[in-house]
């Protein structure tokens, strides 16, 4: 049986007993038990059948039946667990998904990161200033941002303050999801000036039009409005990295005979910590979750082979997708050996393009940028060389606002590095403002059409 072999060995702690990544270091070995007990306890934050859907969708775009729009904070924080910033983050989403609708004429699903997205990778374990060495801020769910000793010590109650946050946070998008969200639909409401400034307006007008007539015409015809005739389907997912976290809500369901994660629907591994022989892949295969693996320029065909086989010996549809992150220098040169050497391993995998991971830079005063127009240059090699090789592009992983933050350089309104001080919130990555993620958004559907 498929199930039984690639379950074999497998436990949800099974990875506790080879090379783990990226694990912070708690000092009181006590306390963090006592913490990961009572997260064990705690209700599931999603439910396996919302996962099993969700892993439907994936298939579906695998076969490039729909399309999959993925987004939202590099890291969410604690204290700004607001229902501003969530109804911001719902309805940049939303808007984004109905420009792809209207533009690539099929469904589109939408997945947030966000509701655990606390846990972030670093480069270094330490990080000195003026000669003070402290331990790396690796998120909220381990310890704080500010540069002292008390902040910087990991915190095993932040485990548990994390999750409370998450399912707050899913709590307050489903609420506003099953409300009908109607003034966000709606492009009335939205705020496209920033429009003005762009050489592609007069497009991007039109688009928007034909959006709001389109949603017009069903109105009037059905007499009712278009959110009590489709509900939104809206998913979360976080970086799967702090394997304690993720182990606590790993639950046996009679029902599938399978394990799921249920802090989450799709958690994906990230770049740093997806070697084939360590903690993360151990645990991942386990999971019955749809789930994905960040993929970066050093990924070579014998690795993705060996990786394919580890997460989906069975090559099960919708199971296993490929985030592509491989920056604009290099995509053309790389992409087109992982699409052949996972075709060459006879393994099935949903393509989706990461087009902000590849792209970090610094300023020479020393913030973390991105460039608008290499995160489209990667975005448009990626659809040209996917339908190049008849392969199939299937969505887009973005880190993004609904806030009009100064992070990313360049788009409509030509932000420069000057810019950036002006508005700069993120504690890790520069994500893309309000007018930006809604730019990119409209030159997908142009891409993918192409
Ligand atoms: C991230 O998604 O925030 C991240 C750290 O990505 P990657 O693993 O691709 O570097
Ligand atoms: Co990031």
């Amino acid at each position: 049986m498929a199930i039984a072999t690639q379950l074999e060995g497998w436990s949800p702690d099974s990875w506790q007993r080879r090379t783990t990544l990226q694990q912070p270091q708690y000092r009181d070995r006590g306390a963090l038990e006592r913490a990961v007990l009572a997260l064990s306890r705690l209700p599931p934050i999603v439910v396996s059948w919302e996962i099993d859907e969700l892993h439907r969708h994936l298939a579906s775009a695998q076969r490039g039946e729909t399309f999959i729009l993925q987004g939202g904070d590099c890291a969410e924080s604690l204290d700004d667990c607001s229902s501003e910033r969530i109804v911001q983050q719902l309805k940049i989403l939303l808007q984004m998904s109905l420009v792809l609708v209207h533009e690539l004429k099929k469904p589109i699903i939408r997945v947030g990161r966000l509701a655990g997205q606390y846990a972030k990778p670093r480069s270094a374990d330490t990080e000195t200033k003026d000669g003070v060495t402290l331990p790396s801020y690796r998120g909220d769910i381990v310890n704080r941002a500010p540069f002292d000793a008390v902040s910087r010590e990991p915190d095993p109650e932040l485990l548990l303050r994390g999750y409370e946050r998450a399912a707050l946070t899913l709590n307050f998008v489903r609420a506003l999801i099953d409300g009908g969200f109607a003034d966000l639909h709606h492009p009335e409401y939205w705020d496209l000036e920033f429009m003005r400034h762009s050489p592609k307006y007069e497009d991007y007008k039109r688009i928007v039009e034909s959006l709001s007539d389109s949603l017009n015409f069903f109105e009037s015809i059905t007499g009712r409005p278009v959110h009590d005739a489709q509900r939104v389907d809206f998913y979360a997912s976080h970086e799967g990295l702090h394997l304690l976290y993720e182990q606590a809500q790993t639950r046996y369901i009679q029902r599938t005979g399978r394990w799921y994660n249920l802090s989450t629907h799709l958690p994906w591994i990230g770049v740093r910590t997806a070697g084939i022989e360590h903690g993360h892949v151990e645990y991942f295969r386990g999971i019955a979750n749809p789930i994905a693996v960040k993929v970066g320029p050093a990924a070579d065909p014998a690795y993705l082979k060996e990786l394919t086989r580890a997460l989906n010996p069975g090559n099960v549809p919708g199971r296993l997708t490929l985030i592509h992150r491989l920056g604009a220098k290099d995509i053309a040169a790389k992409l087109p050996a992982l699409i052949d050497a996972v075709r060459a391993a006879g393994a099935e995998v949903l393509w989706v393009c990461d087009p902000m991971h590849g792209n970090t830079e610094s300023t020479s005063s020393g913030l973390k940028t991105r460039r608008f127009d290499n995160i489209l240059a990667e975005l448009e090699t990626a659809f040209r060389v996917h339908a190049s090789m008849g392969s199939q592009l299937g969505g887009a992983h973005l880190e993004l606002t609904g806030d009009n933050v100064t992070e990313c350089t360049g788009g409509a309104r030509g932000l420069s590095d000057g810019d950036l001080a002006r508005a700069y919130r993120s504690t890790v990555d520069p994500r893309l403002n309000y007018e930006q993620a809604l730019e990119v958004a409209m030159r997908i559907g142009r891409y993918a059409r192409r």
